[in-house]
């Protein structure tokens, strides 16, 4: 039995008139769940708890938590969910188990549509075609969380999100394997000038030839950033035989056999595959222009499956034609083809294309370094977690416009607890105009962060009545700084 569950938000409106300290509470209750529409069915001891629960099951994962309790929605009205798409059927069928109305998408939606059906949902979860845009927040009165089922997020407006007090998460990680395999296998084909062998076949040409073929075994790795990819990349590399040297901005704890290069230069001077895993930066950018390549050893190998601006290709196309450098794969660039399609790659897109095109050991591929089922998968259960975590327990740790903060959930075993989900502005004041609010009571956690305007705070309190939390809602959604406020129990 699990104790009765209380679940609502009021989210001060941005362009409201009444947004000048009060929360216009009243001018909401038809457009958001008001926990003051219906009495409360339960009391907060859970002696007399409702049969029907709306179906939602009492799972999610969080590690170290025991038996959390998952909330159930405090008024008539169930969580729904936009997934827009066809995101991963993984992600669809947690989000279900959950409890959520999910209506299921495969195609994108216009900003029309958008503006037309967001007012309905809780939440939408979109991958790089559904573009959320500031005018399409504006019309999301109920929208409490946004899921990228992909890497990027350029595709929202992250500013209006924030402003709204809506966290947005997306799963920059997922692929990581998916890349450091295909590193693997790049570095194995142009070891041995297989993609070139493997066309002249296609082309009817027999040319068994093993001059200049190696194998992969005590060949010496130089991986540049040492970050998810190339930590992954460094532990496989070792594996097939590979010794393994890195270098990466931070001091970090070497895997397995490897080491830490001092510089890039002497990394550069001694690897026999240089591989780049470092992010989009000023300062990455151009990383590996003429000077690097050209401190590269006589017959190595250049990977890039990074960022398109981290190499200049043009560079790197005179390496490959005064053969300075044995062979490259390049997976990222500066400018990249909006659509699949026949002569989309071309020198009007890229000056240097043909060059690159024409020279032999060159893999080209089409930015599929990260393009694999199991990332998609694995893009679903991370994102649907973090969808299930803001739901139920408040959790924004993950979220990329949003403060970060977490707290351990409350258990089954612990009644009459709330917790308080207070996104506000930053500004002077707000916490004390909070813990003016729930100072009184027993406030059993609380934490609370900020990122440039937006803050965050998450609170619970125990051994409260059902006044005492009508009160505190009140009174937070009150407060001058108040964005939205939910509660929790
Ligand atoms: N080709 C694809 O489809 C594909 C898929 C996934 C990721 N990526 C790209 O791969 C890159 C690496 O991804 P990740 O997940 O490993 O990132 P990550 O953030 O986990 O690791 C990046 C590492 O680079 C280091 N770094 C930053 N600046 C550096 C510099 N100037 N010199 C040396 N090291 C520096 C960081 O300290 C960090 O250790 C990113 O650019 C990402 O966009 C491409």
């Amino acid at each position: 039995m699990t104790a009765a569950s209380y679940q609502s938000f009021t989210r001060v409106e941005p362009s409201s008139p009444s947004n000048k300290g009060l929360a216009p509470i009243a001018s909401i209750q038809n457009t958001i769940n008001d926990p003051y529409a219906a009495p409360a069915r339960v009391p907060l001891d859970g002696s007399a708890l409702p049969a029907q629960t709306h179906g939602r099951a009492r799972s999610v994962s969080i590690p170290g938590a025991q038996a959390p309790r998952v909330l159930q929605p405090f008024d008539r009205e169930e969580i729904k969910i936009l997934l827009l798409e066809n995101v991963s059927q993984g992600a669809v069928a947690m989000l279900r188990e959950q409890g959520y109305q999910v209506d299921f998408h495969t195609g994108s939606w216009s900003e029309d549509e958008l503006l037309e059906k967001i007012g309905e949902y809780h939440a939408i979860g979109i991958r790089s075609k559904t573009h959320l845009t500031k005018r399409v927040f504006s019309e999301a009165k109920k929208l409490l969380v946004v899921g990228c089922f992909c890497i990027g997020t350029n595709q929202v407006d992250l500013k209006a999100a924030g402003d709204r007090g809506i966290p947005v998460f997306n799963s920059p990680f997922a692929n990581s394997r998916s890349v450091a395999e295909l590193v693997i296998g790049e570095m194995v084909c142009l070891s041995r000038q297989l993609t070139d062998r493997a066309q002249e076949m296609r082309n009817g040409t027999w040319n068994k030839v093993s001059k200049n073929c190696y194998e992969l075994r005590g060949k010496l790795l130089g991986i540049v950033g040492y970050g998810h990819i190339g930590s992954q990349l460094s532990v496989l590399a070792e594996s097939m035989g590979m010794r393994v040297i890195y270098y990466d901005v931070l001091p970090l704890m070497p895997l397995g056999s490897a080491r830490q290069a001092d510089t890039l230069e002497e990394l550069l001077g001694k690897a026999d595959f240089v591989t780049l895993h470092v992010p989009e930066l000023p300062e990455t950018r151009g990383m590996i222009g003429a000077k690097q390549l050209a401190q590269m050893k006589k017959g190595s190998f250049l990977i890039n499956n990074s960022r398109g601006s981290v190499v200049d290709l043009g560079a790197l196309a005179d390496a490959m034609e005064s053969k300075h450098l044995a062979g490259c794969a390049v997976d990222v660039y500066p400018r990249e083809p909006p659509k699949n399609g026949e002569n989309m790659f071309t020198d009007e897109l890229n000056p240097w294309a043909s060059r690159l095109q024409k020279q032999p050991n060159v893999i080209m591929t089409p930015h599929i370094g990260g393009s694999t089922e199991e990332a998609q998968s694995m893009i679903g259960i991370e994102v649907g977690n973090a969808l299930c975590r803001y739901l139920n327990f408040g959790s924004s740790v993950g979220a990329v416009n949003f403060p970060e903060v977490s707290l351990r959930p409350i258990t089954e075993s612990e009644v009459r607890v709330i917790r308080i989900c207070y996104v506000h502005h930053n500004q002077p004041g707000a916490l004390l105009a909070v813990n003016e609010i729930i100072g009184s009571h027993n406030v059993d956690k609380q934490s609370t962060d900020s990122l440039k305007d937006i803050a965050y705070l998450l609170a619970d309190i125990s051994d409260v009545s059902e006044s005492d939390i009508r009160d505190i809602y009140t009174r937070l959604s009150k407060t001058p700084a108040c964005i939205l406020t939910r509660l929790l129990s």
